[in-house]
């Protein structure tokens, strides 16, 4: 039986949780895409400059990605990590290949990626005779998830409230000060996580500086550096891993999002001799690393670096941010800053609310952080007219709302 949206939208409020609450895109429902448009059931066209928040890397129903999964469906969608997964094994390999890491766990989020994470820095302590190393320093305003461990690691207190007491021994450090990580992260620390780029905080990066100093304290204190990449990560910073841009070799990587192109995966990535203690039995999950995902994450990594979408991203960035430094200089006192890599950019306002309605209004999707920044995550498809058109719009936007 087809709805109509206000049908759809009804039943939606009587039959699924609250917990998404009434959001700005909550009367509308998309159909298909394609690349980086979106068709609503009404036949509507809106350009997506959100990819499902860094999730749809290379665009909706990319050819290639597209192909995978019906042929990957028509043969095997699943069996037990009892077996050999040819697609697994392939995707792992990719990931080594164009990594520092030699060992992948596979799982189907980005939360378990970091739980996963989390749980492998604890047992590494551990089966190295140092249980008082639990603890696990993040940064203030970072992200890492939803689980009570994850949220735990998670550095915004307004995330927490509801749910303490949270797991014990983790700390929040406030992002680029030296000396106070140099106080915090310790004999007790097993393991240091962190974003290049904190994404929900509002596109808001880390220097390099700082995670290159981290890399050090983290070798001379003995503790892990966890590398969060499911958002900056799979090239969205225009190097494959945004902790290259900083040229250090993580512990441990995390990966979601943007792996499977919409079908949900995550990875966690280490090094051999750290990875070994992931003892068999100490960890697992059912549709980890499944056929189907996993054929799907093969497809969008191959399509990424066969048709050299690193450089892509590189040239669109510039083309995206001058666009954007452009209209600061043309409403200097609306936009207080625009800022990013690749293209993962935040563009920062006094007021940010209204410009995002009125940008959903002319059909452009963005995502609205705290009221002030609106947060640019466009897949990697989009084409210089289409970056073209946003940046226009978003200047009429501006325009009409008087600078
Ligand atoms: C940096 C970062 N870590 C972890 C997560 C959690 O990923 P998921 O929602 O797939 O559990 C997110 C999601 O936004 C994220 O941006």
């Amino acid at each position: 039986m087809a709805y109509t949206t206000p049908e759809l939208a009804q039943l939606a409020g009587q039959v699924l949780a609250p917990n998404y609450g009434k959001r700005i895109g909550m009367d509308i429902a998309f159909s298909h895409g394609k690349g980086p448009w979106l068709y609503t059931l009404e036949g509507e066209k809106y350009l997506d400059f959100l990819g499902g928040i860094a999730v749809c890397c290379l665009g909706h129903a990319h050819p290639k990605v597209t192909q995978a999964i019906q042929e990957q469906a028509g043969k095997l969608l699943h069996v037990s990590n009892f077996f050999l997964i040819e697609s697994q094994v392939r995707l792992a390999s990719l990931l080594t290949e164009h990594s520092f890491a030699d060992q992948v766990f596979f799982c189907n989020s980005g939360a378990e990626a970091n739980e996963a994470a989390l749980k492998l820095a604890k047992k590494y302590a551990q089966d190295r005779a140092q249980p008082q190393r639990y603890e696990v320093v993040s940064l203030q305003d970072s992200f890492h998830g939803r689980t009570i461990a994850t949220l735990s690691a998670t550095g915004q207190s307004k995330l927490h409230e509801g749910f303490r007491p949270l797991l014990p021994g983790f700390s929040y450090l406030p992002a680029n000060d030296v000396q106070a990580a140099a106080e915090l992260i310790g004999e007790r620390t097993c393991a240091v996580i962190v974003e290049a780029i904190q994404g929900e905080a509002g596109v808001r990066p880390v220097a390099d500086e700082y995670i290159r100093m981290l890399r050090e304290l983290c070798t001379e204190r003995g503790a892990l550096l966890i590398l969060d990449e499911i958002q900056t990560g799979m090239g969205r910073t225009g190097k494959f891993f945004a902790h290259e841009h900083a040229c250090i070799e993580p512990d441990i990587v995390t990966l979601a999002k943007g792996l499977g192109n919409g079908v949900p995966i995550g990875a966690m990535m280490a090094r051999k001799e750290i990875m070994e203690h992931l003892t068999p039995g100490s960890h697992g999950s059912t549709f980890g690393g499944n056929p189907l995902a996993t054929a799907a994450a093969v497809a969008t990594l191959e399509t990424l670096f066969e048709e050299d979408y690193l450089t892509r991203i590189q040239e669109l960035s510039e083309a995206l941010l001058k666009g954007l430094k452009d209209l600061k200089k043309k409403f200097p006192r609306k936009i207080k800053e625009v800022r990013g890599r690749g293209l993962m950019v935040g563009i920062e306002f006094e007021e940010a609310t209204a410009i995002h309605e009125a940008l959903l209004q002319r059909k452009i999707i963005t995502n609205c952080i705290r009221g002030k920044v609106l947060r640019l995550l466009p897949p990697y498809v989009i084409t210089r007219a289409e970056i073209d058109l946003f940046v226009g719009e978003l200047g009429a936007v501006l325009k009409e709302q008087g600078s």
